[in-house]
């Protein structure tokens, strides 16, 4: 990532975004999920919860071989330089766990599980879906899944995989996912790949949240023709994340807001 430009799609975002609580949108589906999920200030009980895991995770000082799956190659990183360093922060996390909550999805599906922080995030507001994840970093993954028994997440199912590999037979067995958080590898032909993919089961009350859209300039083209899509009815760009939605009997309408 270029700090600069970077700072650049930020400063960009904030004088071209939506400052508002809801207020001035069109769309009523927007405006509720606006006020009711984006804006929701009340503290849940699980927040403090997966927060003193992150703090331990911050602190813990195990080397993993970590695989890059851009360059193939192991290298090695601490258990809190990754915590530090690749998850998502508490504020988002939370996001994704006011939108599952909402969404009462049957099926989740995550790629990217890292540590398993956002997963929790999820698994937790909707217990009785069913929470599939992906990571193929071997020694990452055996930690989430330490993390999944710590809080008794019986709900999650943690694939141990390359996504580029392991996507096309996954969908096959879990055959219609509701909530879809992509958050693996931040690139434009991952992410356009893994989009078009998941796509083949798209329905109306489907959810898709991609992480990082405006990580790069790349990740921001990419977001670009995510939203052209047919099948995408609403998005929201919140700068962190982009949010889809896809049911045909709303007004097509595209957001960017602050968050
Ligand atoms: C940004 S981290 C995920 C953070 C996590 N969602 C959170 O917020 O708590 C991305 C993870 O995706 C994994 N990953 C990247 N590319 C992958 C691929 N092709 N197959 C499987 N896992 C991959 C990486 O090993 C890394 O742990």
């Amino acid at each position: 990532m270029n700090r600069l430009n970077y700072l650049g799609r930020l400063l960009k975002h904030i004088f071209t975004a939506r400052h508002t609580l809801g207020f001035g949108v069109h769309s009523p589906y927007i405006f509720c999920f606006t006020r009711f999920v984006l804006y929701e200030k009340n503290p849940f009980y699980v927040y403090a919860e997966i927060e003193r895991l992150r703090r331990e995770l911050e602190n813990d000082r195990r080397v993993l071989q970590v695989t890059d799956f851009g360059t193939g190659k192991n290298r090695q990183s601490s258990v809190a330089s990754i915590a530090r360093k690749s998850l998502n922060s508490s504020k988002y996390g939370q996001l994704l766990f006011r939108m599952v909550r909402e969404a009462k999805p049957a099926v989740i599906l995550e790629l990217g599980t890292s540590l398993g922080i956002s997963t929790a995030y999820m698994a937790m507001a909707c217990t009785h879906a069913k929470c599939y994840t992906v990571e193929g970093c071997p020694q990452i993954a055996s930690i989430a899944s330490d993390n999944f028994l710590k809080f008794g997440l019986d709900n999650v199912r943690l694939r141990r995989m390359n996504i580029d590999e392991g996507l096309v037979p996954l969908l096959t067995e879990i055959e219609r996912p509701d909530f879809v958080f992509i958050d693996a590898n931040h690139t434009s032909d991952a992410l356009l790949r893994y989009f078009e993919i998941i796509m083949s089961k798209v329905h109306n009350d489907m959810v898709i949240v991609i992480d990082d859209i405006n990580w790069s300039d790349d990740m921001q083209e990419a977001w670009q023709q995510i939203k052209r899509h047919p099948n995408v009815i609403n998005s929201l760009d919140i700068f962190g994340f982009g949010i889809l939605f896809f049911n045909p009997e709303r007004n097509k309408m595209h957001y960017k807001m602050i968050f």
